[in-house]
């Protein structure tokens, strides 16, 4: 397996808006990013993902771009971003800038001409299509939950937007529009950036046609026609070919819906290779049915078998990136561990993924364990897409569940501010009203708290990946998975060189009994990681306490 910076790189995710203000004005802004550049080195992590940073409408936070060249007024000038990037590279930390080229604003300028000057390029750097007669141009509707065409009366057509109305999508079967995409990465690359995080980049290209599909669902119908579409492998190829390869800089595409063998069409090392790493979906589905809003019972075993399909089918071929919170997903704890056992379970699931092969990803709160929002009414939320699914959910199901299933599954329960100590709004701003919830919890829950115990979730963190840092056998090494068919243990093994790691994680606060398998004598392991004291060991076996998490390293 080569070797490469990215592959031993661990990552920290910065959604901006509500991570730090430093201006007092309530939103989070690059001068509050530039007063956390050394906490964030502090965890550890080689680098920083930037969601959106760009000029936009805000109406998907950012993911709507109306000026890929400049910086949201919010959040400072293009003189503050500069100033991050330098510090940020003075220690020794990289950035990777989202890059949303599925869609822009409807406040973009192409997207105005597009409308004003209908006869000019910008008409075809969108989706516009006549309806048919009286009906739109297809059946697909939005993963944003409604109808994935809106109607422009002037122009008596309608354009394509697979998220918000918004949001329309670019057609990147547009040479023209593919031209543009590699100016803006050549632009962010010549600054000095290091890498994108690439925004549903398994969606640009879409069936020839734009045919209807055959199925219905609440939310994207339509989605086989351009999840994997025809024209991907090629442009993606081509944007590699023409900018990425000239640069040392790194790609991960986030990909809904990806399967392995699919996205080993994508990143299987050589010259074909179209991304470095993807953000799959399927480990996000274990207490739900592909989308965190048809829930379901949290099945471990589900969870396992799509991390050990991940790890096995990319071993030695592809490389592996690896997330169980972001801007989008509720936080973990609330999903696949325990709010009784908090910290217990935060270290358990870092130890789970973290020491997994691949790139590890961290969200901004998830290292000091941070929690879903005590939602108790819709008008609390601010996302576009937990309101549209709130209303198809009401719909189907009435006020009360609806809002029980939102407080759930909405991504806003990852979007309330960072908790930083004791002080008014959790000290992320000084303004009376920051613009969105502070948990009530961050008395108990912040980073002030965190730094001065020992034994808090963060210094978990930064023991973990302190230990992934130094110790290539969690970076390199191959996979093994042993109690395949327990519902409470998820255990692994990995080998390099020599080097063997035992990881044992237990997904429940009762009692179960381990015996170390075949081959593995405990008494000869140093157990490196572990959120119990004194680990004991007796006859090569013993009883896991409540979520319990234990990493032994045989050398
Ligand atoms: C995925 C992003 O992570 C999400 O936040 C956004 O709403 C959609 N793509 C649309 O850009």
């Amino acid at each position: 397996m080569q070797k490469s910076w990215y592959k031993e790189m661990s990552v920290y995710q910065v959604w901006p808006r509500s991570f730090c203000d430093g201006d007092g004005d309530g939103i989070g802004d690059l001068k509050g990013v530039l007063s956390k550049l050394d906490y964030i080195k502090s965890l550890g992590v080689d680098a920083i993902w930037f969601s959106p940073l760009y000029k936009s409408p805000q109406k998907d936070y950012g993911y709507d771009i109306a000026d890929y060249r400049s910086i949201q007024p919010e959040y400072g000038t293009m003189e503050d971003f500069k100033l991050v990037l330098d510090e940020a590279h003075k220690r020794g930390l990289k950035v990777i800038m989202d890059l949303v080229i599925n869609h822009t604003s409807d406040q973009h300028e192409w997207f105005k001409k597009s409308i004003e000057e209908p006869d000019s390029k910008y008409h075809n750097y969108y989706h516009w299509y006549k309806g048919k007669g009286k009906r739109r141009p297809n059946n697909w509707m939005s993963t944003f939950a409604g109808p994935a065409w809106e109607y422009n009366e002037k122009l008596d057509e309608y354009y394509l937007h697979l998220f918000a109305v918004e949001q329309p999508d670019l057609n990147m079967d547009n040479p023209e529009v593919r031209e543009e995409v590699k100016d803006i990465m050549r632009f962010w690359l010549d600054m000095g950036v290091d890498g994108f995080r690439e925004d549903v980049i398994t969606f640009i290209s879409k069936k020839e046609g734009l045919p209807s599909s055959p199925y219905w669902f609440p939310v994207a119908t339509g989605i086989e026609k351009y999840m994997h579409g025809p024209h991907l492998d090629e442009y993606l190829l081509e944007f590699k070919n023409d900018v990425l390869s000239k640069y040392d800089c790194m790609t991960v595409g986030e990909a809904p819906m990806m399967t392995t063998k699919n996205a080993l069409k994508h990143i299987t090392e050589g010259p074909n290779q179209h991304l470095n790493m993807m953000f799959h979906f399927e480990h996000m589905a274990a207490d739900c049915l592909f989308y965190s809003w048809f829930k379901t019972k949290f099945s471990l075993k589900r969870l396992k078998k799509v991390f050990s399909r991940w790890q096995k089918d990319l071993y030695g071929k592809a490389w592996n990136a690896l997330y169980l919170e972001n801007h989008d997903q509720p936080r973990v704890i609330n999903r696949y561990g325990s709010t009784k056992y908090r910290v217990e379970s935060a270290k358990m699931l870092a130890v789970t993924y973290i020491c997994q092969c691949g790139t590890p990803f961290i969200y901004q709160g998830q290292e000091i364990g941070m929690l879903n929002y005590p939602f108790t009414d819709i008008e609390q939320y601010t996302d576009v897409s937990t309101k549209n699914n709130y209303d198809v959910a009401k719909a189907i199901m009435g006020p009360d569940r609806a809002l029980k299933l939102a407080n759930y599954a909405s991504r806003d329960n990852a979007r309330t501010v960072v908790q930083w100590n004791t002080e008014k709004n959790a000290g992320f701003t000084t303004a009376d009203e920051p613009w969105f919830m502070v948990n009530p919890n961050y008395k108990e829950i912040n980073v002030e708290a965190a730094e001065k115990d020992p034994d808090s979730i963060l210094n978990f963190y930064r023991a973990l990946l302190k230990f992934r840092k130094e110790n290539e056998v969690v970076i390199y090494g191959d996979y093994k998975e042993h109690y395949k068919r327990s519902k409470d243990l998820y255990v692994y093994e990995r080998n390099y060189e020599g080097k063997r790691l035992l990881v044992i994680n237990s997904f429940t606060e009762n009692a179960v009994n381990f015996k170390a398998p075949e081959g593995f004598d405990l008494s000869k392991g140093k157990c490196v990681l572990t959120n119990y004291k004194d680990p004991k060991v007796s006859g090569n076996a013993f009883t896991t306490k409540p979520y319990e998490t234990r990493v032994y390293l045989f050398e």
